[in-house]
């Protein structure tokens, strides 16, 4: 079984999605952390961001391995790397390209389908498992957003600049809405769930008793 979930950034969802998994007894699957990694990879590499075939041929031979939350590629763990500020900066433009999507659905479908996985991202429930069981979209404002992605970095022991994370936030939030493919949308069968004024217990408690009910 799966349980979809799209969400902007800051809205909770891979926490919620990590500790819902847990709950569940399921595997958990962060589709962001694998774009993450292919933009770690990019910059490593030194391929052109804008060169879709280039892109394209890095996606195809990543060698990405995920385990819920850790991620290594070829081999090395690259789960603190993945999260920092520069990932944050070149992301966008990476994703946007057709191609480079259409391998990473692949690598996600992979990964999950035909499995007990609670899977998270921009696209999950309108593209990547479409006919999941269950269907969630996390949202909160755009504020309360950002101070939770300031507080997540300071967390992880990052130098913070509040403006520059806003900044970062807010580029990504239009660029994710308005990509033209698997850009993050609301559609029918998607449940939505506002947590700006919720904390992740309650917001998991929520999810796990629609599932339950079920
Ligand atoms: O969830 P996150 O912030 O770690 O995701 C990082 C970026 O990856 C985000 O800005 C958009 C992109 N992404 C995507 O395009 N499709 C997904 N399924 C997951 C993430």
């Amino acid at each position: 079984m799966i349980v979809a979930i799209d969400g902007p950034a800051g809205s909770g969802k891979t926490t919620v999605a990590e500790q819902l998994a847990k709950r569940l007894s399921f595997s958990f699957l962060d589709t962001g952390a694998t774009y993450r990694v292919l933009t770690y990879a990019v910059l490593e590499k030194g391929v052109n961001p804008e060169d879709e075939e280039g892109l394209t041929n890095l996606a195809k031979s990543l060698d990405l391995k995920i385990d819920n939350n850790k991620v290594y590629l070829k081999d090395a763990d690259i789960s603190k790397e993945i999260r920092k500020p520069r990932i944050d900066k070149n992301i966008s433009k990476i994703v946007g390209f057709k191609r480079v999507r259409e391998i990473m659905n692949g690598l996600q479908r992979k990964e999950a389908a035909g499995k007990n996985y609670v899977v998270e991202g921009r696209d999950i429930t309108t593209v990547v498992f479409p006919d999941a069981e269950f269907k969630f979209y996390l949202d909160a404002n755009q504020k309360i957003r950002i101070e939770r992605r300031v507080q997540q970095l300071l967390k992880e022991g990052e130098v913070v600049n509040q403006q520059e994370v806003a900044d970062d936030l807010v580029k990504r939030d239009k660029a994710d809405k308005n990509r033209e493919v698997g850009s993050l949308r609301l559609t029918e069968g998607t449940r939505y769930i506002d947590t700006t004024h919720l904390l992740i217990p309650e917001v998991i408690e929520k999810l796990f008793a629609i599932i339950k009910e079920k």
